[in-house]
């Protein structure tokens, strides 16, 4: 259904689906995702900003998302808070021209470092996995506040991480949120929780000497905990990696998180573009599904 072009030209104009989707995201402008930000404040809890849309089909529009970000961050900085942006390649322009995408995302990581922030980019299909990879390190190579996500599903992922650490890099780590094959992905829970485990345990040592800046990007608590449990048996702070999780989901152990002494910083989603997006959050939760169908018989 993501990929149903039809389907994405009409559902988000059903009010039933705007009505659905309100429980991931505040609203589809920047204001309504500053607000909600200020709502993480009193808790302690970060936020990462994210703009929905992703493969645009022009420059002048990934030209467009650009400026975008850079008021955003002139809006954060002006309130103050304690924010960041999390931004899709394929929003800057990668399937158009690399080179215009690298000074996109260059500009957007300059305008983060003179705020002191990280400049993180999103990981996306495998189709986009290397590309994504050359262009952080391109953008590494003149930005040292630039982070990306890794998926743990990819079996990649380990030399990935590898070929990654000698940078000092900003990592999130999440679990993957597309459908890839099984002859590159692990399919299972099990596998992919495993994958997960070790990959973060891994990236622990790094984290604790400040060669690396770990975010734990996923909402499975006990996984989280299993983690932390590492890190305090090898004498390590929890402060030493953060957890980010998603706007509306697990709410309440993001507040519990922040009040146990984790770092915990939500990602907000807002934008009329959120049709493939939203179908994601569904199909990580078959009860979402329920949740949505009960919108629409109100
Ligand atoms: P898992 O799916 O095992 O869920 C653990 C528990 O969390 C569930 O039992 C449920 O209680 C709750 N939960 C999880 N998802 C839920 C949902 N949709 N609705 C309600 N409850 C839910 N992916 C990617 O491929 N590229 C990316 O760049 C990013 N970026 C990103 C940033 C951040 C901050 C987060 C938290 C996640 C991503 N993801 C992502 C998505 C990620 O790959 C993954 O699909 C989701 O986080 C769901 O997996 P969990 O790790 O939460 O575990």
């Amino acid at each position: 259904m993501a990929r149903n072009r039809w389907l994405k030209e009409r559902l988000p104009r059903l009010p039933f689906a705007r009505r659905a989707v309100r429980r991931f995201m505040p609203g589809e402008t920047a204001r309504d995702a500053l607000e909600a930000a200020e709502q993480f404040r009193p808790a302690g809890i970060g936020v990462l900003f994210t703009q929905l849309g992703e493969n645009l089909a022009d420059l002048g529009a990934a030209e467009a998302v650009t400026a975008h970000y850079h008021g955003l961050l002139d809006e954060i900085q002006a309130r103050a808070l304690d924010g960041e942006i999390s931004v899709k390649l394929t929003q800057l322009g990668l399937d158009l021209d690399a080179d215009a995408t690298f000074a996109n995302a260059s500009s957007l990581a300059e305008h983060a470092a003179r705020m002191g922030g990280v400049f993180w980019i999103d990981m996306e299909g495998s189709a986009y996995t290397e590309p994504t990879l050359a262009m952080y390190e391109r953008l590494k190579a003149e930005h040292a506040n630039v982070g990306i996500c890794l998926q743990a599903y990819l079996r990649r992922t380990p030399a990935d991480l590898h070929r990654l650490l000698p940078l000092e890099p900003a990592i999130r780590l999440v679990k993957g949120a597309y459908d890839e094959p099984v002859s590159i992905a692990f399919r299972s829970r099990v596998e992919v929780n495993a994958a997960y485990q070790s990959l973060a345990v891994s990236m622990l040592p790094p984290a604790a000497a400040r060669k690396l800046r770990l975010g734990l990007g996923t909402h499975d608590v006990a996984l989280i905990e299993r983690i932390a449990e590492f890190a305090r048996s090898a004498g390590q702070p929890i402060t030493s990696f953060e957890v980010q999780m998603l706007y509306g989901i697990r709410s309440g152990e993001q507040l519990r998180l922040a009040r146990d002494g984790y770092r915990v910083r939500a990602l907000i989603s807002y934008g009329d573009a959120w049709y493939a997006w939203y179908l994601r959050r569904l199909a990580e939760r078959p009860a979402n599904v329920a949740f949505a169908l009960r919108q629409l018989f109100g």
